[in-house]
């Protein structure tokens, strides 16, 4: 304590002589050096990382997926009781993983006419690794981020204006398939188009772009990334305020009416009383003084 007493006083005698000037130069560099040690490994280290993703995606390619998908994701052609084995995997992108393995589709368990939802069985950490190991293989679509499909940012009036949009867009691009409320339907050759209701807007997303199956893929240029976002949107708002539930009290949605209810119906009330309360006693006091 004592010895650190005396070197701020000679520093502060020193401050203008100098001696000052050769001390900051020093702080100067040990800062920047420190600052470079810092930052330099982060870097090498988020590149190791990316491997490691890579090299333990592989491991659970090949556990789970090469037996149809060929050791290194160059598909099986075998056809097995009608059904191709596996297609191969080079170019189909990040997000088709993402997307397949996300909503429970892949591993698929039994050949058959078209790979079904199931309880998802891998971690989020697990996919995004299984994605970076057959991104690896060959460009594709790449897992869009949350910006690019949530309205969260936008203010009321522009998330109406997006949920319109995208009822229109889905009107002309979609109904088709998934019907008019997205609701889904029969598709030839003993398919479907599955009800769209209860879908994360980045799964959405991510079927767009890669085109399961017998559905289209909507590429950036078919159906630009706003587009995209806004058809999103309006599935968003389809789901809350299922029309099956009899009457939706202006569509506004059961939560955020039943908070208005709460807070305008109860809070009026309340200073209502208030309101009532000092009146009468204010009444009755200038009734006495009178
Ligand atoms: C039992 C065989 C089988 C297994 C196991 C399997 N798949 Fe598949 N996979 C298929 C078949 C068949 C298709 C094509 C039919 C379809 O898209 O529904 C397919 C399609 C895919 C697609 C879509 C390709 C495209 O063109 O968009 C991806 C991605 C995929 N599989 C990834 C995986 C991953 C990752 C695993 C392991 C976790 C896996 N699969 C396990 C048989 C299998
Ligand atoms: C030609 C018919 C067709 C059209 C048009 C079509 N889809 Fe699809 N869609 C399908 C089929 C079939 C599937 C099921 C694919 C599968 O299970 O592998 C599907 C799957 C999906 C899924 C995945 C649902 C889930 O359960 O995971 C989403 C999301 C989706 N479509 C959205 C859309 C949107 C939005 C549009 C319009 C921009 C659209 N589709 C246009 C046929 C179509």
């Amino acid at each position: 304590m004592r010895l650190l007493n005396r070197t701020a006083g000679r520093l502060s005698r020193h401050r203008r002589g100098p001696l000052a000037g050769l001390v900051v130069l020093l702080l100067g560099l040990l800062i920047s050096g420190s600052l470079y040690t810092a930052l330099a490994p982060a870097q090498a280290d988020t590149q190791a990382s990316e491997t490691e993703q890579v090299a333990h995606g592989k491991k659970l390619f090949l556990a789970s997926c090469a037996f149809c998908h060929g050791k290194n994701g160059e598909g099986i052609p075998t056809v097995r009781d009608g059904y191709q084995i596996g297609p191969p995997l080079a170019g189909v992108g990040a997000a088709a993983v993402d997307f397949q393995v996300g909503t429970g589709r892949m591993p698929l368990t039994q050949p058959g006419q078209q790979a079904p939802r199931k309880p998802v069985v891998f971690s989020q950490e697990e996919i995004d690794a299984l994605a970076a190991y057959v991104a690896s293989l060959g460009p594709g679509p790449a897992i869009p981020d949350e910006s690019d499909y949530s309205i969260e940012g936008l203010s009321e009036e522009e998330r109406q204006e997006a949920i319109s949009r995208g009822g229109q867009i889905f009107l002309t691009n979609c109904t088709a398939c998934h019907n008019f409320n997205g609701a889904g339907g029969a598709m030839p050759r003993g398919g479907y188009a599955p009800n769209l209701h209860d879908v994360e807007g980045k799964h959405i997303y991510e079927a767009l772009l890669t085109g399961p199956q017998q559905m289209p893929n909507f590429s950036n240029g078919n159906l630009t990334p706003e587009e995209k976002r806004d058809v999103i949107a309006y599935l968003g708002s389809i789901r809350e305020t299922p029309e099956y539930a009899g009457f939706t009290l202006g569509g506004l949605g059961p939560v955020s009416e039943g908070l208005f209810a709460w807070v305008v119906g109860i809070g009026g009330l309340v200073v209502g009383s208030v309101w009532i309360a000092s009146h009468t006693t204010r009444s009755k006091k200038s009734k006495v003084n009178a």
